[in-house]
């Protein structure tokens, strides 16, 4: 049965662990829907690992929905999330509702994310009012990559902790449907599982979260630029990739393809 946000309560209610992955594009969604993922997210990641971008910044409403709609062809299972990029939420609350509903209607996710506590809270209400489920995200937060001074672990200290605590609680009053946390203690990250009860999906927040998320460029090597603590490599795919590129050349150059049965008579 496709997935929903009645899975992702369901799943919080009953302690199952809730696998999610980052998808891009229709062949790629549909490789990661294959394999009973209960989430795919659209990511404003893509501005990293699809665009070439050193940050999230860049990346348009334009590009999303082109994204999520790729991505929306070859999903039949999974609940899919399209991301709110900079800038398409923060500027006020016609601009948050229209640009959800954008990719709702033409992306065609199910739900959107958006980065951000009490100071987006309005937002996640009014969004949440127009019958669109919204997943919040909390820790490090990459938006606000200016603000932090770069991509830097949240939460270890007292005060930080206990702010990112109450968004969480917070949030969870909103009525988002699930939450990201990124880049936090693990501690931390148990604490704010156990006071919400909506689930909390982690990357890099430690195992005590609700569900896990990854981005597919990372946990399968395709993306070499950072490689971060909290990211596993399951398959050295890139590696792969490459291998089979050299010897595509390697063939051209000394005739070998293409073959007879690669040619037409
Ligand atoms: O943009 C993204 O891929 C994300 C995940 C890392 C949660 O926000």
């Amino acid at each position: 049965m496709a997935k929903s946000v009645i899975t992702f309560l369901k799943a919080k209610k009953e302690g199952t662990k809730l696998a999610l992955l980052t998808a891009y594009d229709y062949a790629t969604a549909k490789l990661v829907d294959s394999c009973d993922v209960d989430g795919i997210l659209v990511g404003d990641s893509l501005g990293m690992v699809c665009l070439g971008y050193e940050n999230t910044l860049p990346v348009t409403m334009e590009d999303m929905i082109h994204h999520t709609r790729a991505v929306a062809r070859g999903v039949k299972n999974a609940l899919l999330i399209g991301d709110m990029p900079f800038m398409s939420y923060q500027t006020s609350l016609s601009d948050a509702v229209r640009n959800a509903g954008r990719l709702v209607q033409e992306g065609r996710a199910h739900a959107v994310k958006l980065e951000g506590g009490a100071r987006v809270l309005r937002q996640v209400r009014a969004i949440v009012k127009a019958q669109i489920p919204v997943m919040g995200h909390l820790g490090l937060t990459p938006q606000s990559v200016n603000v932090f001074g770069g991509f830097k672990v949240q939460g270890r200290n007292q005060d930080v902790a206990a702010q990112l605590l109450d968004d969480a609680r917070r949030l969870e009053d909103a009525g988002v449907f699930a939450m990201v946390l990124e880049c936090i203690p693990e501690e931390l990250a148990t604490r704010i599982t156990e006071a919400v009860a909506v689930p909390t999906i982690g990357i890099g927040a430690g195992a005590g979260c609700d569900g896990q998320i990854l981005v597919y460029h990372d946990m399968l090597g395709l993306y070499s630029d950072v490689r971060p603590k909290h990211v596993k490599v399951f398959a050295e795919a890139g590696q792969l990739i490459q291998q089979g590129i050299r010897e595509y050349v390697a063939q051209v150059r000394n005739s070998e393809f293409p073959g007879k049965e690669h040619s037409f008579s």
